[in-house]
């Protein structure tokens, strides 16, 4: 079976990973010399496959790359790549003149340095799928099956609120399998911290709401539609993110726009993590092994 190389603060997901493939976990020593520049030393049997898991965000990637290549010297033919969280996805278009679209120089990064990607839920919207970014094989592990589980667990009568127009592909996917009902909002960003959000067309005072996203970062998202679901007089919104990014410590601005709280799935390590997505990682990366 491949080695599993974990990068640093993706142990866990590595370890969890490891006990549901056989996989042996080989930790490598990374740090940085006195100038910064990254060293990197793999003391383990790689074999000829190795399976590197972190997710790829963006000061990642030159460990990623360095620890893709020390594999490879050290004899792994294939190496796969475990991102559960895959960063550089919102920029997928050029907004404004002269900016750059990350999104795909990024991806082209990634096709050159690993042979595989298996990541969670990627932040699909104006381009709808992996294979028109990344030239290697990838594979989507869906959160869907694993948030609907806790929600029917954890809360009365949903309604599952989508913040805004992207959101209706992994809300749906949600509602679907928790068989409850969903709205979806509009929102309209003008800045990174400057979101506005409308107001959904009913209370919903007899269910729970569910705000879904794929991302919290700044958290001006989930903020702003609790807000309008409390000034429509719904009940505190339950809030559930797949991927905790946390650009801004947000819980207690989020508690006081009224929300019951913040949940969210551990592709990211965060004091918020609930929902677990390892036995789904499992099964796809096994696929690819
Ligand atoms: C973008 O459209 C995503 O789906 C999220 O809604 C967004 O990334 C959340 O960002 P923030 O927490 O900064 O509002």
């Amino acid at each position: 079976m491949p080695a599993l190389i974990a990068l640093p603060g993706n142990e866990e997901h590595a370890h969890r990973l490891g006990s549901r493939l056989d996989c042996a976990v080989v930790v490598p020593e990374l740090r940085q010399f006195p100038d910064g520049e990254l060293y990197v030393r793999i003391d383990g049997e790689i074999g000829d496959r190795a399976v590197i898991v972190g997710s790829a965000s963006g000061d990642n990637f030159l460990r990623i790359a360095f620890v893709a290549g020390t594999a490879r010297d050290l004899g792994a033919t294939r190496v796969g790549l475990v991102a559960p969280y895959l960063a550089y996805m919102r920029q997928d278009s050029r907004f404004k003149a002269g900016e750059g679209v990350t999104a795909s120089y990024f991806a082209r990064l990634v096709s050159n340095t690993v042979d595989w990607l298996v990541t969670v839920d990627p932040h699909l919207h104006r381009i709808d799928s992996l294979d028109g970014l990344y030239t290697i094989p990838t594979t989507i592990v869906r959160a869907a099956p694993a948030i609907a589980r806790w929600i029917a667990a954890e809360v009365h009568r949903p309604v599952l609120v989508g913040p805004d127009a992207e959101s209706v592909q992994w809300v749906s996917a949600v509602a679907q399998l928790c068989g409850a009902p969903f709205v979806i909002l509009e929102k309209t960003r003008r800045g990174d911290r400057d979101v506005s959000i409308s107001s959904p067309d009913r209370a919903w005072n007899d269910h729970t709401p569910v705000v879904i996203d794929d991302i919290v970062s700044t958290g001006r998202t989930m903020i702003e539609a609790t807000r309008q679901l409390r000034a429509a007089g719904a009940a505190p919104p339950m809030c559930i993110a797949i991927h905790a990014v946390f650009a801004d410590a947000l819980h207690d601005a989020l508690l006081d726009a009224g929300a019951r709280g913040i949940v969210t799935c551990d592709t990211i390590p965060h004091a918020t993590n609930r929902i677990a997505i390892a036995d789904l990682l499992a099964d796809a990366v096994r696929e690819r092994l």
